[in-house]
């Protein structure tokens, strides 16, 4: 297997497009910065993930740590709501990101993701005391999600002539620009010189006006998350759906957040898809439940064949919580652009009874459950696993894309797991004659009952397979002279281009083994 570490996003991001996972958004105007479109096997393999998620989270959710089987319903909410709900949320108020500018490139960053990082020469320095301890000798400026990774980005972005500096260097540190020590420069990624601004708050929820008239009263919200729906939906579900606590709310669909820095191919965009749950129960409950659907949301992504070494959990710091949030732990993947650190992936977050409390305050509705057999009163607590739909989607291409430098014909594999896959089977006559197209459109009408399957004639084999194993398809059934002499057909497995023949009658068992 190869190490994600080695693998380049640029061949990935130019594999996506070559193959229709995914496109840049209003390319043929230049892009717009931050959106993305997911192409024919893009969506397909999105909606694998989603369906599969929703499998198990709502049409056959896990057993509980009691041996119960969970109550989740789903939910499709309205991405326009009231624009109290934002309000009532705190996202009016605090969904904010500090934001920098540089006055002499214009360029614009999110403060805590541009950092100065500092090199301390030799042994002359260590005596220059300050308040972040000894002024480095050397300071440079990256764009990166944590300190490891603005570290090693800075060792590798640096010119030659700090190289030997750098080598020397008898420590490095690094501080984002929100947490600037006073006496180090607030230099700029773009110019390596002082020419970013203070930190200023940016409100990330996008605008826009219901009706005619564009004025205040009309102002509402593209939603930054679907949980908030499923908050203003928890009254309905239990008035309508015969469910007690605990229970859980699930949905999937568009968040909207006009980042300050989109980056990293779809891993932070502007538009992109979660698949969120809220997951209501008792206040004395909330600590076992936390820990339940952490390990059972690990599981899950562990489940689609993710590399076990890939996958870690991270807990927050009491610092870095959300407004909303007591408690939160990250699955994190170790992505190219991470390596070798690790990236978000989904939050689990222990939201107590915020939510609820906020939108009874603003709304004058109680969101209380009563207890029958307990003959109690109370506002349940959440816990919420939410994760990036896109984002997942981003992990399964990273987690698939091999480089095979070995193959002939071939230079990548995406190598799903076959159910993810976006086509299952590609059917080829080996040439466009001698019968062979008719018992190969035939063979194709057959299997494509069944399984997704792309029927080719075009090109020769061999890139017909080498587009296949881009395309991440497991199998390839080609008609070819055998056919014609025997009855025999070609099957190519996508993993180890090995070739084997088998009766065209058994293509249809072949791959109910295998694909099931
Ligand atoms: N309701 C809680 C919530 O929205 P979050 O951590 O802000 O929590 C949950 O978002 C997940 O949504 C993240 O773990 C990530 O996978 C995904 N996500 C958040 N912002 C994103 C962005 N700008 N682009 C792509 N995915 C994003």
């Amino acid at each position: 297997m190869v190490d994600v570490a080695e693998k380049s996003m640029e061949e990935l991001v130019s594999l996506c497009k070559r193959r229709g996972f995914v496109y840049p958004a209003s390319e043929i105007y230049g892009g717009i910065n931050g959106f993305w479109d997911y192409g024919p096997l893009g969506v397909a393999l999105k909606n694998a993930v989603r369906d599969d998620w929703w499998r198990n989270m709502v049409e056959c959710p896990p057993v509980g740590p009691d041996g119960d089987v969970l109550q989740v319903v789903g939910l499709d909410s309205s991405i326009i709501q009231n624009p109290k709900t934002w309000e009532a949320s705190g996202h009016v108020g605090g969904f904010n990101d500090p934001m920098v500018d540089c006055t002499e490139s214009k360029k614009r960053y999110r403060a805590d993701h541009a950092w100065v990082v500092g090199f301390h020469g030799g042994e002359e320095d260590a005596d220059s005391n300050s308040s972040s301890g000894v002024v480095p000798e050397h300071f440079y400026a990256v764009v990166a999600d944590s300190k490891e990774t603005a570290i090693e980005a800075a060792k590798s972005e640096m010119p030659k002539k700090f190289a030997k500096r750098v080598a020397d260097a008898t420590a490095v540190t690094a501080f984002d620009q929100t947490n600037l020590a006073p006496d180090w420069p607030r230099l700029s990624p773009a110019t390596q010189t002082a020419t970013l601004t203070e930190p200023r708050m940016f409100n990330l929820m996008f605008e826009t006006y219901v009706g005619a008239i564009r004025d205040e009263d009309a102002k509402a919200y593209l939603r930054p998350e679907t949980a908030q729906g499923i908050f203003l939906n928890y009254k309905n579900i239990l008035d309508t759906m015969r469910v007690k606590v605990p229970f859980g709310i699930a949905q999937v669909g568009k968040a909207f957040r006009n980042e300050v820095t989109p980056r990293n191919f779809i891993f932070r965009s502007r538009e992109f898809e979660q698949m969120e749950m809220e997951w209501f129960c008792h206040p004395d409950d909330a600590l076992k439940w936390y820990d339940f659907w952490k390990h059972e949301r690990m599981r899950w992504w562990k489940s689609l064949g993710i590399d076990e070494g890939n996958l870690i959990f991270r807990d927050h710091d009491e610092d870095e919580l959300a407004h909303y949030s007591s408690a939160c732990v990250d699955v994190e993947y170790r992505y190219p652009f991470t390596a070798p650190g690790y990236g978000e992936l989904e939050g689990i977050a222990h939201r107590g009874c915020y939510d609820l409390s906020k939108h009874t305050e603003h709304s004058k509705q109680k969101l209380e459950f009563f207890d029958q057999t307990n003959n109690e009163k109370f506002v349940p607590h959440v816990i919420e696993p939410a994760s990036g739909l896109t984002r997942g989607v981003l992990v399964l291409l990273c987690e698939a894309f091999t480089p095979t430098p070995e193959r002939k014909g071939s230079k990548y594999v995406m190598n799903f797991p076959a159910r993810l896959a976006p086509i299952k089977v590609g059917v080829f006559p080996l040439v466009n004659k001698d019968g062979m197209p008719e018992k190969a459109n035939a063979l194709y009408m057959k299997l494509r009952e069944k399984y997704v399957c792309q029927y080719d004639v075009k090109q020769s084999i061999g890139k017909r397979y080498a587009r296949m194993d881009e395309a991440g398809t497991p199998y390839c059934v080609t008609v070819d002279g055998e056919t014609n002499e025997n009855g025999n057909v070609t099957i190519r497995h996508r993993d180890t281009a090995e070739q084997e023949q088998v009766h065209i009658d058994r293509v249809e068992e072949f791959l109910g083994e295998k694909l099931g």
